[in-house]
């Protein structure tokens, strides 16, 4: 999945026009003097781009609308991933995007137990919201959520209560919309390698007015610099 440098600029160059948000007017003549181009070139630009599904293109009588997709977002998405990188801006180590699911309301359980709701508030730093926010990851966040084993996780134990033998899991600090949370993984069931299931103190869906299908931004820290003993 590479993308031609030329491309880039012209798909960040309907970005910065909002093209991120929905259908944007975008004139050859803009966006040739946007990129330093003939109009010629540009208009290339965007055939290319379309056809490589970054972008969706509508022709109306007012002139010609772009949109950029959810792919051309992620490419973007990716870029501003290498360049936080690049200036240590720890914050954005990896970057994961994906969309609200439901799962089958076993979170809320899992986090009322207490041996587990107090190891994940010392991860929080606040007690947690009783529940997990599932997202399934768009396909270019998969890889990434693969390179997060390498990190360091906070270990979480298991524990024996009312006959019945809880399983450790592991946490990992991370923010969505600049609310403190992190990612869990149970650690004896295998996971489907698209979800991820998110804590926080508060109810995210809530707080960020979230729906299925919402689009969720999740950052991880390539360092673990959050302390959470
Ligand atoms: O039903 P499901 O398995 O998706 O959810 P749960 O883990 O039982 O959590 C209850 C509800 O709270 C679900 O709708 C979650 O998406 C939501 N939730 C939230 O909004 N914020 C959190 N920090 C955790 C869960």
């Amino acid at each position: 999945m590479t993308i031609e440098a030329e491309d880039l600029a012209c798909l960040k160059a309907i970005a910065l026009l909002g093209g991120c948000r929905g259908p944007v007017y975008v004139s050859s003549q803009s966006l040739a003097a946007a990129l330093g181009a003939s109009p010629q070139t540009a208009a290339r630009r965007l055939k290319s781009l379309e056809s490589a599904l970054y972008v969706t293109r509508s022709v109306r009588p007012a002139g010609q609308y772009v949109a950029i997709t959810r792919a051309g977002e992620e490419v973007l998405h990716r870029e501003y991933s290498d360049y936080c990188r690049l200036f240590g801006r720890a914050s954005a180590g990896f970057v994961l995007t994906g969309s609200v699911v439901s799962g089958v309301g076993e979170g809320r359980y899992y986090m009322a137990l207490p041996p587990y709701r107090e190891q994940f508030a010392r991860v929080l730093g606040e007690d947690p919201f009783p529940g997990t926010l599932n997202v399934r990851l768009d396909g270019a966040s998969v890889p990434v959520r693969k390179r997060l084993d390498a990190l360091d996780w906070v270990p979480i134990h298991g524990f024996v209560a009312e006959d019945r033998t809880f399983g450790d899991a592991r946490a990992l600090p991370c923010q969505v919309d600049g609310y403190r949370c992190a990612i869990v993984v149970p650690g004896r069931t295998h996971y489907p390698e698209d979800i991820i299931e998110l804590i926080a103190a508060v109810p995210l869906r809530e707080r960020l007015g979230l729906a299925d299908m919402d689009r969720v931004t999740v950052e991880v820290p390539e360092r673990d610099e959050v302390d959470h003993d």
